[in-house]
Order: C-alpha cells, then structure tokens, then sequence
C-alpha cells in the first residue's frame, strides 16, 4: 500500500520543459511527481513564451532565477550549480520531444517524456542508446498503465485465468474533435500538424496508449504483421488522420484490433481494452477504471473491484485507500512517477536488480508505440494493405 512514505533517500531535484500555464497535461505531471514527496520542482523553462513562463514558475513556488527562458539555458545552468537538477520531464509538443530528450540525456540528466517520444524508430533507438551509454532512465507516460487493475489483468493472463489468449481489442475513441476545434484552440491546432505532431494524429495520440496497456497485460505477445486504414474526417486534417483502425495478427496466432479516433462523436474518452482467451475474458475502461469485468463462458459475468482483498499481491501493491473509493488517473500517475523515482534511484546506484524489478513505461514503451506508428501509416499509406512489422 501506497501511504506517503518516501521510497527514495532523498526528494529527487526535478524540472519540467513545458506544461506552462494553460496547457492540458503540465499539471497532472506536477501533481504526480510531487505527490508522495518522491521529487521536488526546483527549475522549469515551463513555456514557449519566456515571460509567461517564468510568471508561471514563480507562482509555482520556483525561485525566479531558476525559471529559464529554454531549455537548453536550463541544462547548462543547471549543470553549474551543486544542487543542480537531476531528472527534467518534458510536456511540450510531439515535435519538440526528440531534441529535447536528447539534450537532457546529454546533459547526464534522467528524462519522463511525453508521447509520442519523437517521429521515427531511428530516433527513438538513437535516444534509447543513448539512455543506455548515460545510464539514465528515460520514462514515458502512457499514464492508465499505472492503475492497479492493470496488474490485475496482467497477473490474471500470466496465471491462465483466461486460458489461452485468442484476440486483443483495444479503442481510443473519443469525440471531443468532431468538428474543426483546432479554428479556435492552438493546444489542438499543433496536433494536427504534421510539423508538430509528426506523421500521424489519433495513432500516436491516442492509439499508442491501449497499446501500451495491452504491451503490459500481454509481455509476450509480439506483432507479426498488420494493416491499417485512416482517414481525415475533417479534410482540412490531411495527411493528418483523425480516424483509423488498425488490425495486428500476432507471432502466437493471436489477432488485435484497435481503432484510435478524435470523432466518435459523443463518446467522453472511449479508452477499452478487452483481452479473450479460451476460457474467458477481461475487459476494462478508463471511464470506470475501478471495475474490470471477468466474464467465465458460461459462467454469470463477474465485475472485479479495485482495491480488494481478491486481488493479486502485484495489483494490491500499489492501493491507497483500499475499495470502494475510486482511484483513477491521478492516483495511476502518481504510481508512475513512484516507480520512476525508485528507477532513478536504482539506476545510479548502478543497482540492476532493483531496476529490472520495477515495472514502468521506459525507453521500450517509447520506442514501440513510435515503431507501432511508423508501421501503420506505411500500411495505410500503401492502401490500407498488409505488411510485415519491423
Ligand atoms: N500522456 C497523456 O495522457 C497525454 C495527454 C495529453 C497530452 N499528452 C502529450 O503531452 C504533450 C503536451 O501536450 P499538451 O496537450 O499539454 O499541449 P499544450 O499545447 O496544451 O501545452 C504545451 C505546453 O508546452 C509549452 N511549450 C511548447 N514548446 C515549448 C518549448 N520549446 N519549451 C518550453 N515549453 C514549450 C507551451 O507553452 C505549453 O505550456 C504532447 O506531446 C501530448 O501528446 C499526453
């Protein structure tokens, strides 16, 4: 159980690049790192803007002096001061991730990076080589897979609770981009730039994250092939997708299917996962993330509850306030940015074991969800046709 007991020897010094005043996710970051004491906000280059930027910093509580205009002003002066930062977060467009996230490797610092961690395989490896050739941990927030029903479904497929895993469905599917908002609202206009968001919009804003949920429940399954078709419902988005499905055939014989969408008008968030083995399967959802169905063929359906004492140990581990009360997004990003504390910890005490241990969204979380991308706009930019996963 989580209580507020501090797992590191001491508060991490920790900065953020973006997530300025305004922005969607600069707070969750905030709230999660900060929460359990396991890192302090003692830097920020918050803002595209300077001004505004350190504005914002200072009333964050961040001495003005340490509140950069960029972020490459932050990591050299940083770099000069004996209790300088070690570990930035970075929570800026798409388009930005790669350089940045290279800087700060470069700068001996560890990294948590928001997705899609850059545009191409050969980036995200290059910045995986050099994660490892600095032993830095890099993190990548698919935030959900932080929520203990997670590790739940996780332990139940490695225990054969569902027999033998037949077909993953997955769905980001919300509607909030129905129509053309992106007239009135930069934080969405960017997303539909290739300049800023990259090659594709919905995959690697949306997709990648039940993606990453089912690279968790299901470590061995490897894609084998795929294909994919998008389309820009709203034109003035193309190349930009803002619709797209996606069919995988796996290496065991599986098959998955996830269908990533900014126009499923009406739906709120739409972020499902269903695992089907032989025997039974699971199925859980963001917008009720306490409860994760089990369904037994020809059993009554049973509905899991967070929190109980039912569970598996790995998904009791990381409760906070036992069943009943929910536990959401919040609480399975501050399990993240734990385990994140604790991997930085590990990590330059160079002890191994401990890190191979945790269980996080790390440079390979990264990397896949870019090479899933990559892959599927090949697909859909060849018609929608079949090909080999590389
Ligand atoms: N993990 C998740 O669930 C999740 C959810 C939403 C967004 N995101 C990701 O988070 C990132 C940011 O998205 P957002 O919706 O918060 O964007 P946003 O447009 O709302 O905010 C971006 C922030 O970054 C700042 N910024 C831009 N360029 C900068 C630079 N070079 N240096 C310093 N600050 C800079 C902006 O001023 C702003 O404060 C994106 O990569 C997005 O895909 C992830």
């Amino acid at each position: 159980m989580i209580n507020g007991e501090q797992l590191v020897p001491a508060p991490i010094r920790w900065a953020m690049v973006g997530g300025g005043r305004g922005s969607q996710i600069g707070y969750i970051h905030r709230s999660a790192a900060l929460r359990d004491q396991v890192f302090q906000l003692v830097a920020g280059a918050f803002d595209i803007d300077p001004v505004r930027g350190r504005d914002f910093g200072v009333n964050l509580g961040v001495a003005p002096q340490r509140c950069y205009p960029d972020y490459a002003t932050m990591f050299a002066q940083e770099a000069q001061r004996p209790d300088g930062i070690q570990a930035v977060s970075v929570a800026t467009p798409n388009g930005t991730h790669y350089a940045i996230c290279k800087a700060a490797l470069e700068a001996g610092l560890h990294v948590v990076c928001e997705k899609p961690l850059c545009f191409t395989t050969a980036e995200a490896e290059e910045l995986q080589a050099l994660a490892r050739r600095q032993h830095k941990v890099v993190g990548v927030t698919y935030g959900y897979a932080g929520h203990q029903l997670i590790e739940q479904a996780r332990e139940m497929i490695a225990h054969g609770e569902l027999g033998d895993i037949r077909i993953v469905q997955m769905q980001f599917a919300h509607g909030f981009h129905s129509a053309a908002v992106e007239a009135d609202n930069p934080a969405t206009r960017w997303r539909v730039d290739p300049k800023f968001a990259g090659p594709s919009y919905v995959l690697g804003d949306v997709g990648t994250h039940p993606l990453y949920l089912s690279e968790v429940m299901l470590p061995e399954l490897k894609i084998r092939r795929l294909m994919c078709s998008r389309q820009s419902f709203v034109k003035s988005r193309a190349p930009l997708e803002d619709n797209a499905f996606t069919i995988m055939e796996y290496d065991s014989g599986a098959v998955g299917y996830v269908w990533s969408s900014a126009v499923n008008a009406g739906s709120m968030h739409g972020q499902k996962i269903r695992v089907i083995g032989s025997k039974a399967s699971i199925e859980w959802w963001d917008e009720r993330p306490n409860q994760m169905t089990f369904e037994v063929q020809g059993e009554p359906v049973r509905i899991l509850e967070r929190g109980m004492g039912y569970l598996h140990p790995a998904a009791r581990h990381d409760d906070r306030i036992g069943g009943g009360h929910p536990e959401g997004l919040f609480e399975a990003w501050s399990n993240l940015y734990y385990r994140y504390a604790q991997a930085m910890v590990a990590s330059d005490r160079g002890d191994n074991a401990a890190l191979q241990a945790l269980r996080y969204p790390g440079i390979e979380a990264g990397v896949e969800g870019v090479r899933w991308v990559e892959n599927c706009v090949r697909s859909a930019d060849a018609g929608a046709v079949w090909v080999d996963y590389v």
